[in-house]
């Protein structure tokens, strides 16, 4: 257990809450900070509707001290029955405005500085996306990975409802992502660690355990690879492959923190929707 007080404020984080189901709504409902001074990552995946975000992160709002999103995919959808039918960037911007006015940062804001116990660490929400480099073997382009994952059966939904708009494919937009990203990046103070908030894992190797490897070319870009290790982070969260768990990658702690659907929550031990503690970092070496 970590050794800080129950009164020490906990830098927290969790994902891909999709409060479009009501069992998760009810779980986001009942999630509390241990202390008055916890701050709470959201590594996407919130929901799809502008509504149910927008509760979602209000509600989060009242209970944390501060609240740090960066867009899952399912933000970035325009579903047929949502009222905002507004796509891509302009969807994306939208979002950004709506957590601005709530006090939520976003990857469009100056990076906060964590000061609790384990800071001070530079807290980076990124937004990157993928641009399907993660292929299955064997598929040397992403038309020969699309087709495997048609073949398979496992086409991610974004194909169809996340709208890249006004870039001409998801991959382009995820080009402008990295280059915005690295000058934000390069731009922060050096002498902090980062703690990096992205919804797809920074490196490939966290997806090699997906159950269709022809699903991992939604799942992000081979260009950040070496990111946890040029931005210093002392800990990368992101969610988005619904397999919580903790990794270690070039002595960087990775942490999957998703909930996941209600069908995979049901079926792992435990209480579902726990925020991970991602600072103080506590005992969690191999784990
Ligand atoms: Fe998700
Ligand atoms: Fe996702």
């Amino acid at each position: 257990m970590p050794a800080a007080s129950p009164a020490a404020p906990n830098l927290l984080a969790i994902s891909d809450l999709h409060v479009g189901y009501p069992e998760n709504r009810d779980i986001t409902d009942r999630l509390r900070p241990a202390s008055s001074g916890d701050w709470l990552l959201v590594a996407g995946d919130v929901g799809e509707r502008a509504a149910d975000i927008t509760w979602a992160l209000r509600t989060l709002t009242q209970r944390f001290a501060k609240v740090v999103w960066a867009p899952g995919n399912h933000e970035l959808w325009t579903p047929k029955d949502d009222p905002l039918q507004l796509r891509g960037e302009q969807r994306y911007q939208y979002l950004v405005d709506l957590c601005r006015g709530m006090g939520v940062v976003t990857p469009e804001d100056p990076y906060p500085v964590w000061h609790g116990p384990g800071g001070p660490v530079t807290i980076a929400p990124l937004f990157l996306l993928y641009d399907y480099t993660f292929r299955p073997d064997g598929a040397a382009t992403k038309e020969a990975a699309l087709a495997r994952a048609y073949a398979a059966g496992v086409v991610c939904t974004d194909e169809l409802l996340l709208h890249p708009d006004p870039h001409p494919s998801r991959e382009a937009w995820c080009a402008a992502r990295l280059a915005i990203t690295r000058r934000r990046l390069a731009d922060r103070d050096p002498s902090l660690p980062t703690v990096l908030v992205n919804h797809f894992p920074l490196v490939r190797a966290p997806t090699r355990i997906l159950r269709y490897p022809e699903f991992a070319q939604w799942c992000g870009t081979e260009r950040t690879s070496d990111w946890h290790v040029r931005y210093g982070a002392s800990a990368v969260v992101y969610g988005h492959l619904h397999i919580p768990r903790t990794t270690w990658h070039d002595g960087v702690r990775f942490e999957e923190v998703s909930c996941g659907y209600p069908r995979e929550w049901r079926q792992r031990k435990g209480e579902p929707g726990i925020p991970r503690q991602i600072l103080p970092s506590g005992d969690r070496a191999g784990g």
